[in-house]
């Protein structure tokens, strides 16, 4: 997009996110220091760290000037150690069988396919006792007259929630039996694939969005109004995903191109064409932006966030 003032801030948020990480990281020692290593190989190989960054944004846009990051921390590790086991196992021989991730070789590549399972089992606990020990601590929320009770608690039921069977553990179930389908009617497909790209992805990124505007304070009718702007960026993302599996290279996505292919996956590339899957990205990402104008974010980062990543080469 060469809008290198938007750039500029990208990094700086992505700066930021990482020290925020860094904090949180378990200390390799003892006799789980393999495990522990993988864990943080893994996590800290760089990535984009769009969910973290989405949730922080949501929730200073909630929250207002009264915001205090603190509350809102944990939360953004949690997430990205899910995000970040959820890729761990992606790449396992036994699910997509990819060698690099994030640049450079994935986890299981470095420490076998037992170590990767454990990390990925690692960090998905990690990530819900890193949560809850931040809820726990309790520091102060923004003011809040709505209906949500326990808004510590109802930020961890939607982390829990979404990230399990009813989110990204079922979309990935819903993957891996798509591929190589002998479903040849093409709705069936249609509606097979929307359930694979809400859940497997457009949970995650929805739930980061929910979490930010339940703890900044936002009404529930304003959580399903972003819960819906999360899931078009979501599915986008993934239609993006799937398009750069094929016209993308190695060195920029720092994840080998054709994944798909050799897996025989359904994507909305493989059901549409490439075209149409440019077109979709666009439209899901414009109505993205049309949710947060409604919700009074037009221009804010997160709007610009979602519109740059629909050119996004990586
Ligand atoms: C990759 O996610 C997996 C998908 C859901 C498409 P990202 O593209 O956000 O991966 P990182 O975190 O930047 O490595
Ligand atoms: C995976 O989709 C989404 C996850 C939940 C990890 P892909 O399998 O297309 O993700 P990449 O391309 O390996 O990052
Ligand atoms: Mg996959
Ligand atoms: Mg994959
Ligand atoms: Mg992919």
């Amino acid at each position: 997009m060469g809008d290198t003032g938007f750039e500029a801030e990208l990094k700086q948020r992505v700066e930021y996110i990482e020290g925020v990480l860094k904090s949180g990281l378990p200390k390799e020692e003892g006799y789980a220091k393999t495990v522990i290593e993988a864990m943080n190989y893994s996590l800290m190989a760089g990535g984009k760290r769009l969910r973290p960054m989405m949730m922080l944004e949501t929730y200073r846009l909630f929250a207002g000037d009264s915001a205090d990051d603190a509350v809102i921390h944990p939360f953004m590790t949690a997430m990205e150690m899910i995000h970040t086991y959820s890729l761990v196992h992606d790449d396992l021989p036994a699910m997509d069988n990819d060698e690099y991730r994030r640049g450079r070789k994935t986890t299981h590549a470095v420490y076998g396919a037992g170590m990767a399972t454990l990390a990925g089992d690692g960090l998905l606990n990690l990530a819900y006792e890193t949560a809850i020990s931040g809820a726990a601590l309790g520091a102060k929320l923004s003011e809040y007259d709505g209906e949500t009770k326990n808004r510590y608690l109802a930020a961890l039921k939607v982390l829990s929630t979404k990230a399990g069977i009813y989110g990204m553990v079922g979309g990935q179930c819903a993957d891996i039996m798509a591929e190589n389908t002998d479903i040849t009617d093409k709705d069936e497909l249609s509606t097979l694939l929307r359930y694979i790209d809400d859940n497997k992805t457009g949970a995650l990124i929805e739930s980061s969005l929910m979490i930010g505007a339940i703890l900044g304070g936002a009404s529930a009718s304003q959580v399903k109004a972003i819960e819906k702007a999360g899931n078009n960026v979501g599915v986008a993302f993934q239609i993006q995903d799937d398009i750069l599996d094929i016209v993308g290279n190695l060195e920029e996505l720092g994840k080998p191109i054709g994944s798909d292919e050799k897996n025989q996956k359904t994507t909305y590339v493989s059901l549409y064409g490439m075209e149409a899957a440019k077109d979709k990205v666009k439209e899901l990402s414009d109505e993205a932006s049309d949710i947060l104008k409604e919700l009074g974010f037009k221009d804010s980062f997160l709007d610009k966030l979602f519109q740059y990543l629909i050119y996004r080469r990586k």
